[in-house]
């Protein structure tokens, strides 16, 4: 597996999105591991959850619960979100919250300092700046390596950076086939050498169309690639965005060990912009995708290490 940078830390370029293992048709517990497994021996070294992966309303951190105690993995959490139980999400990003949520998740993943802090959103009553102050205070007091922000747009990202400074590292916004308003957003942080997390990457790429790779019943560019390749149309999208920027760091989700195994080969289509790299032969075109048809382009370079 290939690395990128996450803050100072290295880690494998596709990660797991751990979502799918507690919230709503989660699998069973047995299965849950088994797919923790499977990523870790797959060469992945990123774990994304929050304190509000959780399905019940009295369950909150199931997520971080499942992963307390993996060795050689970075867990990045996030704090901000509630799930009251009746399917919603809900926004509470005032410093007090923060502050609790943060010893909870401390508490759940058995640590002392969380590698990587995340503000799952933006709270539209509470001032952004208040928001990022509680980060830093969690940040000066030692219980949190580095700081990402969540769900943000290219002010907010401005800002961040002019109060946070170098312990902020990363921004994690929903991109995909499907979804791209978040382009300016990658490619700022491909300027400011930020890792962007796509969350729910495979957007667009659905699950089915895998199971029929085959007969290609949707004919996008993803699927008639993976057709001439011979791999799925899953590990194609993975493969496009880690093509897009050396500091694209893809978070696919996963129920079951075999769809992490997948996609965590993407990185072996050994596309980007780098010298010894293949260009990207996915046409994105269509709505919103046109800018993203030449890989790297705001990059300047590639910062991709081969581990293994
Ligand atoms: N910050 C935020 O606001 C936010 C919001 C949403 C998500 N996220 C994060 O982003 C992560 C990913 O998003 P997501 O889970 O919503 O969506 P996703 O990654 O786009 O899709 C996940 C689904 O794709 C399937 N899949 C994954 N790899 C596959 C492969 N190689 N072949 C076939 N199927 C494959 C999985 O199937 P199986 O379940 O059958 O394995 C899973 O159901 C989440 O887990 C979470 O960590 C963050």
């Amino acid at each position: 597996m290939i690395t990128r940078k996450l803050g100072d830390v290295e880690v494998s370029a596709i990660g797991l999105g751990a979502m799918p293992l507690s919230i709503e048709g989660r699998p069973s517990r047995e299965r849950a591991l088994a797919t923790v497994r499977a990523a870790l021996d797959a060469g992945v070294t990123l774990i994304d959850t929050a304190d509000s992966y959780h399905w019940h309303a009295d369950e909150v951190g199931h997520n971080e619960e499942l992963l307390a105690g993996l060795k050689g993995v970075l867990i990045a959490t996030k704090g901000g979100r509630g799930r009251p139980g009746d399917g919603s999400w809900t926004v509470d990003a005032s410093p007090e919250h923060l502050k609790r949520a943060c010893e909870g998740s401390l508490r759940r993943l058995r640590v002392d300092v969380i590698d990587l802090y995340q503000l799952h959103k933006p709270d539209p009553v509470v001032p952004f700046e208040d928001s990022l102050g509680a980060l830093a205070e969690l940040h000066a007091e030692g219980k949190i390596r580095a700081i990402g922000l969540s769900n943000v747009d290219s002010a907010q990202i401005r800002r961040a950076r002019e109060l946070l400074g170098s312990t902020f590292v990363s921004v994690q916004n929903e991109f995909s086939p499907r979804v791209r308003t978040s382009e300016p957003e990658l490619r700022l942080c491909a300027e400011l050498g930020l890792a962007f997390l796509p969350w729910s990457p495979l957007g667009g790429i659905s699950r089915s169309s895998l199971d029929r790779a085959a007969s290609v019943p949707e004919g996008t560019e993803f699927h008639r690639m993976a057709r001439d390749l011979g791999v799925s149309p899953q590990r194609v999208c993975l493969a496009w965005l880690l093509s897009l920027s050396p500091t694209v760091i893809p978070i696919p989700g996963a129920s079951r060990p075999g769809s992490i195994r997948d996609s965590a080969a993407a990185w072996e289509l050994g596309w980007g912009s780098g010298p010894d790299e293949k260009e990207c032969p996915v046409w994105t075109g269509g709505s919103g995708g046109g800018g993203l048809r030449h890989p790297g382009e705001a990059s300047g370079g590639n910062g991709d290490r081969q581990t293994r």
